[in-house]
């Protein structure tokens, strides 16, 4: 286990849990009428992706895993050009947001969830695995200490103001309990 790839793994799973609100939001027509929480909601995801989560993968993950994992390179050039269409989506998304345009929004939201989701299972299933299981460990000492460094840009209490972040708006958006909701 290396913990660089850990932590990645429990970053995806609050932005996982987040686009899936949204997708939920946007499938009926719940959201226009709960249009500042879906505001909240994109500039958490703004926030949480973009300047958090891939950016601490382009600055200390992906650079090593580069120079580590040779065979990788077109995969993570993919990767990095990924990060930038997630930002795209996020943008038209929140422009159409700002003009009120609802099928723009509901459009922009669901190219990015479709995005993110295949994104996140490309890094899971591929990357993931041989660098949990063969980086060096001293690397992943390293690694881990630039991501410690990192997450104090955004406050000691990131991960638990995020973590509560996503069960709130979840229960706002959709009702508490939602996604357990089960047959029986
Ligand atoms: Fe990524
Ligand atoms: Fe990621």
């Amino acid at each position: 286990m290396r913990i660089s790839v850990t932590l990645l793994q429990y970053e995806h799973g609050i932005l996982r849990q987040v686009l899936d609100v949204l997708a939920e939001v946007v499938k009926g027509d719940r959201a226009a009428a709960k249009r500042d929480d879906v505001k909240e909601l994109l500039d958490f995801l703004y926030e949480f992706v973009d300047r958090f989560h891939h950016a601490k993968e382009e600055e200390f993950f992906f650079p090593v895993v580069r120079e580590q994992f040779p065979r990788f390179k077109e995969e993570i050039d993919g990767i990095y050009d990924d990060h930038v269409k997630a930002r795209g989506m996020l943008d038209d998304a929140l422009k159409a947001l700002d003009e009120n345009d609802w099928p723009a929004m509901a459009d922009a939201c669901r190219s990015l969830v479709r995005h993110m989701t295949a994104h996140v299972e490309l890094e899971e299933d591929r990357i993931f695995p041989p660098v949990d299981e063969s980086l060096p460990l001293e690397m992943d000492e390293r690694m881990n200490e630039g991501y410690q460094d990192f997450l104090h840009r955004f406050g000691d209490d990131y991960y638990q103001k995020s973590e509560y972040f996503a069960n709130e708006i979840q229960d706002r958006l959709l009702g508490p309990g939602f996604f357990n909701k089960g047959i029986y």
